[in-house]
């Protein structure tokens, strides 16, 4: 964010805060300046949690509830109920377990509606422990102290993760205001200022412990290691505490590429691997935390510690990956089903400065034939940072302009803080103020905070009256000058505020319901994205012009459930090698968080990528599941053809080799749609029991059938590329196959063209290879069918294609998927479709390619019809490749084609 020469009020602020312009450390807390962390990490509670057998009881809602005691406490000060104990089972390998306190705040809006609950069985009680029973899995409840342990599998015996293995389940009840806390003054400062903690400490302490566990993954948003390093080490010399992983919403001003504290998202899931096994958990909760994670010869132990709210925690047994990951999934939902335009090339940079301008950067996409779906305007654009207002002098013509786009297929997106303007004059302000629509402070008057427009206000977005009535603001007759091909991008929604505490709003600000702001910090930037995406939806079922279709609404910040709303990227990152590699990483995980659709700004926000750094950049984004380029207002322009032919043609040749990919991208995001299956993977994803891969962020997967191996490094002359597996790989760009089996790693040579992409036998890849200006001209483009076989001779893939915008493929099950088999020399298409939708011109194959083949195919026979037009090569390996041209074959028909040769 902030430090444009151009921009006064940052400036003028930063001056106020005495900030230098550059990453600040101090700027930000670390657990030793927050009270709760201190109090809580590491320490073992002042008093013993007892789960009550006597209490242990079903209640009508499937729940098992029981009290929680708490034994020798110092009762002074401190309200004395009891704690509330429940647990409940869902189907497919899910315990959640809630220890919780009448009047503590519980998270809303995350969880789906539907959730199916499962019966937990008592099948033993003993005077120490209590088993249930549910589905194949059980919990054992063990009372003095407690502890609650998970096994994925009801005959094994050891847990797959214990809740308080370490007893460091902590649990701090409210106090008497006034009474004692020990020496620890209820106000609590911060730099310059101060959290008045009205409600005194009520942390929570969680300990989950992974019994075997080597690796764990997940919790993010920060810029470090896929695999999380261990914050806590024990040696023979003692305890070594280095800095918890922090989840606190954050706007991190050049954040460095390899740092344990929090930015502008947190997801409070880890998800946990050893071979044979993957795990995880997930705490609810979305006040700030801190994370410690520490690895021993047992496994690996979690604590999470939390301000405030109550633990509602979910234990995910797996065993394999994508069953985690569908588990998650089940509870805060899958990625929503994207628009086909936003998987395509999103061109943006902080500013494009007028119409023409605009117009410019569309004309030289054609120019050079560049695919490019969206382009992007920023802060720049509005009147006086009014959001969804133009300025005049700049962008007299908005309608025009985004009809010259779409026009070409192209859409706009613009950006909507959640900040608003203090003004009178503007007209959201005016209505959201005279409906006390903005976050109060402590002394209930609004809140006011500096951000991008100056002095402002926030929206208060725990309200659901104010997120439908911000919904409404997004009408054309509303929003003016915006037209249905406008789609949306929300920034700053941490919120940003550049002069609170570490540049957020302060903890006691009040929201809806009193709640105050602690409570849910972590769920603001995702209740506002949330409310914008409702906007878009409500636009199109008010339109007359249009049918309705689906959301387009970047976020930066964001919190379990995101997925359904929409994708995020990672932030302000700099243009140098460390944030390009560390891209992957975040990207990744992201990715097994549940959070998918995710990606890096290309090229890097800060400073200016040399044409090596870009071309690079260009080469790994294009496997971002998000694939924007993006640059801050200082920076040199570096539009693809700014540089030259040389490094145009490469930008072109990766950015065209997404677009070929397109029927496959888009059909690994229905299935993350369908289940969460993330569509970049890492490679223990694909392949659980490969220990080697576990920290492998050099590396990953895009779907199940393509290794991406980028060049990270500059002057980089080869890539020593891993290959998982026991199977083949076959180089997608050039003609290599490797055996795995024979050679796991192999230095693949590079030149500044490069990129090294390898395709698993075994898969079958669609794709659409006309090169076009954008994912909408390429709707009646027939198809390219890839078969890479494994070394068994078959192979298996799958395309998923709709309209790309409707909700059609969901309210009439307009859609078609096609499911490929390749095996004994045949290869068929099973289809469905519901007939009503799909013409032949718009599904035909033009080809289809067969690779791996160990004999040569001398006939092709398609039932009623021969295939005539088919070549058979031999390639150096001694396998063969068979290209079939015109098989005049749809995806829309059944079919089968059986080869003969020798
Ligand atoms: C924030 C965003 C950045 C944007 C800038 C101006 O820094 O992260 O992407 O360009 O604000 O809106």
């Amino acid at each position: 964010m902030r430090s444009s020469g151009a921009i006064a009020v940052a400036l003028s602020v930063l001056a106020l805060l005495g900030q230098a312009l550059a990453f600040k450390a101090n700027e930000f807390k670390t657990c030793s300046q927050s009270s709760f962390c201190q109090r809580l990490r590491n320490v073992p509670p002042e008093h013993k949690f007892v789960l009550r057998s006597d209490t242990v009881a079903a209640d009508e809602t499937g729940f098992v509830t029981a009290k929680i005691a708490v034994v020798g406490e110092s009762a002074e000060g401190l309200y004395h109920d009891d704690l509330d104990f429940a647990l409940a089972a869902y189907g497919d390998g899910v315990v959640r377990l809630k220890v919780s306190q009448p009047g503590r705040f519980e998270v809303p809006e995350v969880l789906m509606d539907d959730l199916k609950q499962v019966p937990l069985v008592s099948v033993s009680k003993t005077g120490s422990q209590q088993t249930l029973e549910f589905l194949d899995s059980k919990v054992v409840l063990t009372f003095d102290p407690i502890k609650v342990e998970v096994y994925g599998n009801k005959k094994s015996t050891s847990p797959t993760v214990v809740f308080n293995e370490n007893g460091l389940f902590d649990f701090e009840r409210q106090r008497k205001p006034g009474g004692a806390s020990g020496s620890e003054s209820w106000p609590e400062t911060f730099g310059s200022h101060s959290d008045s903690r009205p409600n005194g400490p009520m942390g929570l302490s969680i300990d989950v412990h992974f019994p075997g566990v080597s690796h764990v993954f997940g919790i993010p948003e920060r810029a470090t290691a896929f695999s999380l390093k261990p914050t806590k080490e024990l040696s023979s010399k003692g305890h070594t505490l280095h800095e918890p992983y922090r989840l606190y919403n954050l706007d991190v001003f050049e954040y460095l590429h390899d740092h344990p504290f929090g930015l502008y998202g947190s997801i409070p899931f880890i998800t946990a691997k050893k071979s044979g096994s993957t795990s995880g958990a997930f705490w609810l909760n979305a006040a700030e935390m801190y994370v410690d994670v520490r690895k021993g010869g047992e496994g690996t132990s979690t604590q999470w510690v939390s301000e405030s709210g109550v633990v509602d925690l979910f234990f995910f047994v797996g065993p394999e990956p994508k069953d985690v990951t569908r588990q998650y999934a089940a509870m805060t939902g899958t990625t929503q089903m994207p628009q086909l335009f936003s998987l395509g090339y999103h061109q943006c940079r902080w500013n494009y400065k007028d119409e023409e301008d605009v117009a410019s950067v569309d004309r030289n996409f054609d120019l050079h034939g560049i695919p490019c779906d969206v382009i992007w305007l920023d802060i720049e654009h509005t009147d006086g940072k009014r959001y969804m207002t133009w300025d005049k002098a700049h962008f007299p013509t908005p309608e025009k302009m985004q009809g010259a786009l779409e026009e070409k297929g192209r859409k706009m997106v613009t950006i909507v803080d959640p900040h608003i303007k203090k003004d009178d004059s503007y007209p959201v302000f005016k209505e959201a103020s005279g409906k006390g629509y903005f976050v109060k402070k402590k002394d209930g008057t609004d809140f006011d905070g500096w951000c991008w427009p100056g002095s402002s206000m926030y929206l208060d977005m725990l309200d659901p009256e104010i997120r439908k009535w911000w919904a409404t603001l997004f009408v054309p007759q509303a929003y003016k000058g915006s037209t249905e091909s406008l789609y949306i991008w929300n920034d700053m929604n941490e919120p940003s505020v550049f002069n609170g505490p570490e540049i957020t709003m302060h903890k006691d600000n009040l929201h809806h319901g009193g709640v105050e702001h602690r409570e849910v910090h972590n769920i603001y930037g995702y209740l506002y994205h949330m409310a914008t995406a409702d906007g878009l939806v409500y636009r199109g079922q008010k339109s007359k012009a249009k049918p309705s279709d689906r959301a387009f609404v970047l976020s930066r910040a964001f919190f379990s459930g995101t997925q359904r709303v929409g994708p995020i990227w990672t932030g302000d990152n700099t243009a140098d090698w460390d944030h390009l590699r560390v891209s992957i990483p975040m990207c990744l995980t992201l990715g097994v968080s549940g959070l998918t659709f995710s990606g890096a700004d290309v090229g890097g926000f800060f400073g200016n990528p040399d044409t090596e750094l870009l071309t690079r950049w260009y080469q790994l984004g294009i496997f971002y599941p998000f694939f924007r380029a993006h640059a801050h207002i200082d920076t040199k322009r570096r539009e693809p053809w700014v540089h030259g032919e040389e490094t145009m043609s490469r930008i072109r040749s990766a950015i065209q080799l997404r677009y070929s990919l397109m029927p496959y991208l888009y059909t690994l995001f229905h299935q993350a749609h369908k289940d969460g299956t993330p569509v970049m993977r890492p490679i223990w994803y694909e392949f659980p029991n490969q220990e080697a891969a576990y920290s492998t962020q050099d590396a990953f997967l895009f779907g199940q059938a393509l290794l991406v191996s980028p060049v990270l490094e500059p002057g980089a002359k080869s890539v020593r590329v891993s290959l998982p597996g026991d199977d083949l790989w076959y180089d997608l760009l050039g003609e290599d196959v490797h055996d795995a089996k024979v050679s796991p790693s192999v230095d693949v040579a590079v030149t500044m063209d490069s990129i090294p992409v390898h395709l698993r036998g075994g898969t079958i890849v669609p794709r659409r290879m006309r090169p076009r200006r954008n994912t909408k001209a390429m709707t009646h483009d027939p198809y390219t069918i890839v078969v890479a076989l494994d070394k068994v001779q078959e192979a298996r893939g799958s395309v998923y294609v709709d309209d790309g915008s409707s909700f059609d493929y969901k309210e009439k099950r307009k859609f078609l998927r096609s499911t490929f088999v390749f095996k004994h020399y045949r290869l068929e298409n099973d289809v469905y479709h519901n007939g009503l939708y799909f013409s032949n011109a718009s599904t035909m194959v033009e080809k289809i390619v067969v690779r791996g083949l160990t004999k040569k195919i001398s006939a092709i026979d398609a039932g009623r019809m021969t295939i005539k037009y088919f070549e058979c090569t031999q390639d150096k390996s001694g396998l063969w490749t068979l290209v079939i041209k015109k098989p005049g074959l749809s995806l829309t028909e059944n079919w089968s084609l059986k080869m003969r040769g020798h």
